[in-house]
């Protein structure tokens, strides 16, 4: 069992198994990115391997993310080898996509074990949707979706709640998933990694974005638990479960389960701070039983919350996008 030293239980690995993406949404990266180059990236094995040592450490859920993971070569067979797992140390594979590439992969993903998806959505329009991924085809993310629920995977909605550009969607959001068979998760948007213009023009606390929402429907509270950030909510004559994730307005760090493995093989204790372990050069010369000791000074030493802000005209607060350590 992993413990930190706050006493929290480390149960959960968030792992970034590529920092690219095939979309550029503007409040996650900026229009020019540079990647890391091919030496610096774990290959699917040395990930495989790392992530089975966790598993045998203590760690019960996985989660794949990127960036951007279905555009990482080889990912079909790091699914496989993981959900090996599942009944054998490891209760749940989960992965966090932004669709583009799901209608391919979903049966690849059922067939590995997951059994459910989140998917990034922030509006159904399509314009708006162009506006924000910069390249994307909102089509191509339905379509995503659909190909994951016929495939029997759970699909979870990601939205980012963006002030004047999808404040408008909230109520045909809700409709879609109730029609599609999804839940919905809001997130506020959080200060990570320089990108154009200035992030607080689009920042709004969750309480405000879905002001709307509760003038014509109640919101009640639900015991349910994901291990995730979010708080949850049922919606009157709706069957959508809503999440709320709320970073900057109401930090749920005290009961923070999790640690975050980089691409480039970086233990990040907390996303919310530069703060990390490098297990990359461990890992190369003495082969992964001579990890567990950095795995152990990473739990040592993972703080007790983040030190998010978000600022007028301000630098962000963490200088690494969130593609890079994947959510
Ligand atoms: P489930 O609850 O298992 O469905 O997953 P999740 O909501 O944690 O995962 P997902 O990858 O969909 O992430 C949703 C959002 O939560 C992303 O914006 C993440 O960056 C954010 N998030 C996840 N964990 C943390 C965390 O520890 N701290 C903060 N501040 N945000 C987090
Ligand atoms: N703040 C909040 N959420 C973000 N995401 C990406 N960048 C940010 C940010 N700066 C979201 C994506 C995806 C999830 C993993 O994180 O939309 O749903
Ligand atoms: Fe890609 Fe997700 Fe970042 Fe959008 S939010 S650019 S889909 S990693």
């Amino acid at each position: 069992m992993l413990t930190d030293g706050h006493g929290r239980r480390i149960s959960y690995l968030r792992l970034s198994v590529t920092d690219r993406c095939d979309l550029r949404c503007r409040y996650c990266m900026a229009e020019h990115m540079s990647f890391l180059p091919r030496s610096a990236v774990l290959s699917i094995e040395e990930m495989g391997a790392l992530a089975e040592r966790f598993v045998a450490r203590g760690i019960r859920r996985i989660r794949l993310t990127g960036g951007e993971p279905l555009v990482r070569r080889g990912i079909d067979m790091l699914a496989g080898r993981l959900g090996a797992l599942i009944g054998r140390g490891l209760d749940e594979l989960t992965l966090t996509t932004n669709g583009m590439r799901l209608a391919d992969y979903a049966p690849m993903l059922a067939d590995a074990g997951v059994r459910r998806v989140n998917v990034s959505l922030d509006t159904l329009d399509p314009e708006a949707f162009r506006h924000i991924t910069r390249v994307g085809d909102v089509g191509v993310a339905l379509r995503g979706i659909d190909a994951a629920r016929a495939a029997g995977l759970s699909v979870k909605i990601n939205m980012v709640a963006l002030a004047g550009l999808n404040e408008d969607q909230l109520l045909p959001m809700l409709d879609y998933c109730a029609g599609a068979g999804c839940d919905l998760t809001l997130i506020e948007t959080m200060p990570l990694g320089e990108v154009e213009g200035d992030r607080s023009d689009h920042y709004i606390p969750l309480h405000r974005f879905i002001t709307p929402l509760r003038a014509e429907r109640a919101l009640y509270p639900l015991d349910k638990r994901t291990g995730g950030p979010a708080r949850y909510f049922g919606v009157e004559d709706s069957p959508v479960t809503l999440g709320l994730i709320t970073p900057l307005s109401d930090n749920f760090c005290t009961t923070c389960n999790r640690i975050r493995l980089t691409v480039e093989g970086r233990i990040y204790m907390c996303l919310g701070q530069e703060d990390h372990i490098d297990l990359r050069a461990a890992l190369r010369e003495g082969g992964v039983g001579a990890v567990d000791g950095l795995i152990d000074l990473a739990l040592a030493g993972k703080p007790r919350a983040h030190d998010f802000h978000i600022e007028r005209k301000s630098k962000p607060a963490v200088a690494r996008h969130m593609s890079a350590t994947g959510g």
